[in-house]
């Protein structure tokens, strides 16, 4: 259940805002309107049977521009644009599709609405970015960078439903995996109501302005095994945890690579694989450049929600989980 106790504000803003049926997207709407924003929600036509209440949802297509004019700011007058939109699998043309031109159309439909401020979703791991999808978002932030609008671009941590993948699975007696010894990596997991929270407050918040915000939640870095840890307690269990070799996935990963020659189909499912690699073995938490470690001091908090307290909302049964768009378990 989100709910925000913020005063709506005295200046509210006519916002164009796209990502309104995803998890973070759903957040940051009622975000915005409770602090007072008109917001216009412009969705895939599959979701035209779609209400928000207190927001106008209009349908057509990103991906193309005549749509977007037409269908979208149908020549109407929007303060910001708002983006909560990405890639649903993350697969080299679904990512470059979307993440960079759908927003690159959604950019120059912007600016012919006179449109003054854009917001954007993107991902904190573009700053080692070795896969597809981060190099496309990272080229559209450059992008926007440089297109003359005010621009917030969030860089977020790990989402909870990211984490939160194996509880039912530990529910229902089995064991908690974790690659290497669970220590790999870590992050500071933001919940969906205080990024949503941050994102809104981008418009109004002049610290965000013109600036490459990552962002986590509240309390310090936690590992796999923290998490693993946590959870076995808050079931009253000893923990029982499996631990995995990375080396599996760089198997699977050679196999899907050898396989792809053969089945072109395959290779999203080999990009898939590494995506996995990918967060089994990079942390989410600001880079060093200098020392190219990463650094949980340096990595910004934010809200008050804790993924701890959202493990024991599951378990109560008070919330439901939604799987991670790239879950390894
Ligand atoms: N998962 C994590 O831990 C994590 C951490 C940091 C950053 N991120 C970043 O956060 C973003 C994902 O956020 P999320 O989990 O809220 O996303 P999500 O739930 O997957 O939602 C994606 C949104 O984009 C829309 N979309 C996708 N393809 C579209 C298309 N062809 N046309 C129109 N709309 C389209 C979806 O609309 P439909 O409902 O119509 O599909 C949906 O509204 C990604 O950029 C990811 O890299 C994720």
């Amino acid at each position: 259940m989100i709910s925000f106790a913020v005063d709506p504000l005295p200046n509210p803003r006519r916002v164009f805002m796209l990502g309104a049926t995803g998890t973070i997207g759903r957040a940051t709407v009622h975000a915005l309107l409770a602090r007072g924003h008109e917001v216009v929600c412009f969705v895939r036509p599959r979701n035209d049977a779609m209400t928000i209440p207190g927001a106008t949802v209009r349908t057509g297509d990103v991906t193309d521009p005549a749509s977007l004019a037409r269908d979208g700011f149908r020549g109407e007058p929007f303060d910001a644009v708002v983006s909560c939109m990405a890639s649903r699998t993350g697969a080299p043309r679904d990512a470059q599709a979307i993440d960079y031109q759908a927003h690159v159309n959604v950019l120059e439909a912007a600016r012919q609405a006179g449109v003054g401020q854009f917001v954007l979703l993107s991902a904190i791991c573009v700053q080692k970015p070795l896969l597809a999808f981060q190099q496309a978002k990272l080229t559209f932030e450059a992008r926007l960078m440089g297109a003359g609008l005010t621009y917030s671009i969030v860089r977020p941590t790990a989402f909870f439903k990211s984490l939160s993948g194996q509880v039912a699975r530990v529910q229902q007696g089995r064991p908690y995996l974790v690659f290497g010894d669970g220590r790999l990596t870590a992050c500071k997991p933001i919940s969906d109501a205080d990024l949503g929270d941050y994102l809104a407050g981008c418009l109004d918040d002049e610290s965000r302005w013109n600036k490459v915000l990552p962002i986590g939640g509240p309390g310090p870095a936690i590992t796999p095994l923290d998490q693993a840890e946590h959870l076995f307690a808050l079931l009253g269990r000893k923990p029982t945890i499996r631990r995995v070799p990375v080396a599996l996935l760089d198997v699977i990963i050679g196999g899907l690579d050898v396989a792809r020659r053969i089945v072109p189909s395959l290779a999203d499912k080999a990009e898939l694989a590494r995506i996995g690699r990918y967060y089994a073995t990079e942390s989410m938490l600001v880079l060093d450049p200098a020392t190219g470690r990463y650094d949980a001091d340096a990595t910004p908090s934010t809200g008050n929600e804790t993924l701890f307290d959202y493990y024991a909302e599951l378990i109560r049964g008070e919330a439901a989980a939604e799987r991670g768009d790239h879950a390894v378990f």
